[in-house]
């Protein structure tokens, strides 16, 4: 596959096949992903993958904090608001969503729902963990969004389908204690990969972008 024909059909996968991902084709993945650019190549970035019995155990506690109505205390603060255009664009999912499945985002039963199918990884085999040192300056924050892009590009380069996941790094503290990653670090994002299951509704749809004039301004 092509680098541009990658990027336009790489989409985010909610929906899995069970089929468990060789270690080697992992391995491969987050190889290729090393190679993304970083700051002074800091290469600020660290991965944990979990699979199994593990990761069963890790979405039955992170289910349970959420129904006990634990709050969520993620090392990166979910947004309180947003400026105008993204609100809108926010919206605009919203209302497409609802429209395509009936289910209406803004809705809090919906959105415990949605937080418990994220803690579920969707279904997938993997959940993947980014994480790095809280030291790290924002520039880092940058350099990780790089790094978990090109991973997502060499999976559905490979066939594998993956989705990007603020929500299942909610209850940070508890995750990182159960992986056993240190309290000084900072996890960042998860990232459910495994085999996408094309035929669930949840794949056939796919979201638009905002017209070209909308982010593209030439100067001279
Ligand atoms: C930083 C980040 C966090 C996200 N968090 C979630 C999440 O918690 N749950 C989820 O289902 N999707 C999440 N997404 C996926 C976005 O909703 C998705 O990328 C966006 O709607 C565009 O759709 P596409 O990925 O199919 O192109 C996240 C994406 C990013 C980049």
């Amino acid at each position: 596959m092509d680098t541009i024909t990658c990027i336009k059909t790489r989409q985010s996968i909610r929906a899995f096949l069970k089929e468990q991902v060789p270690e080697e084709t992992l391995k491969e993945i987050i190889q290729v992903a090393s190679w993304s650019p970083s700051y002074k190549n800091t290469q600020p970035w660290e991965v944990m993958i979990v699979s199994g019995a593990k990761k069963e155990a890790l979405s039955a506690m992170l289910v349970e904090l959420l129904e006990k109505g634990e709050p969520p205390t993620p090392d990166i603060p979910e947004p309180e608001s947003w400026p105008g255009p993204q609100q809108e664009r926010i919206r605009h999912l919203v209302e497409t969503r609802k429209k395509a499945f009936g289910i209406d985002l803004s809705d809090p039963k919906v959105i415990k729902g949605a937080k418990k199918a994220n803690f579920r990884f969707y279904g997938a085999p993997h959940g993947i963990f980014l994480y790095q040192d809280k030291e790290l300056p924002l520039w880092s924050l940058f350099d990780i969004g790089l790094f978990a892009q090109s991973l997502m590009l060499a999976a559905h380069e490979k066939g594998l389908g993956t989705v990007p996941q603020a929500f299942v790094t909610d209850y940070a503290k508890q995750t990182k204690e159960f992986l056993g990653i240190p309290e000084s670090k900072r996890l960042v994002l998860g990232i459910s990969i495994g085999y996408p299951d094309m035929e669930a509704p949840a794949n056939k749809i796919r979201t638009d972008r905002v017209p070209l004039d909308e982010i593209l301004k030439f100067s001279s």
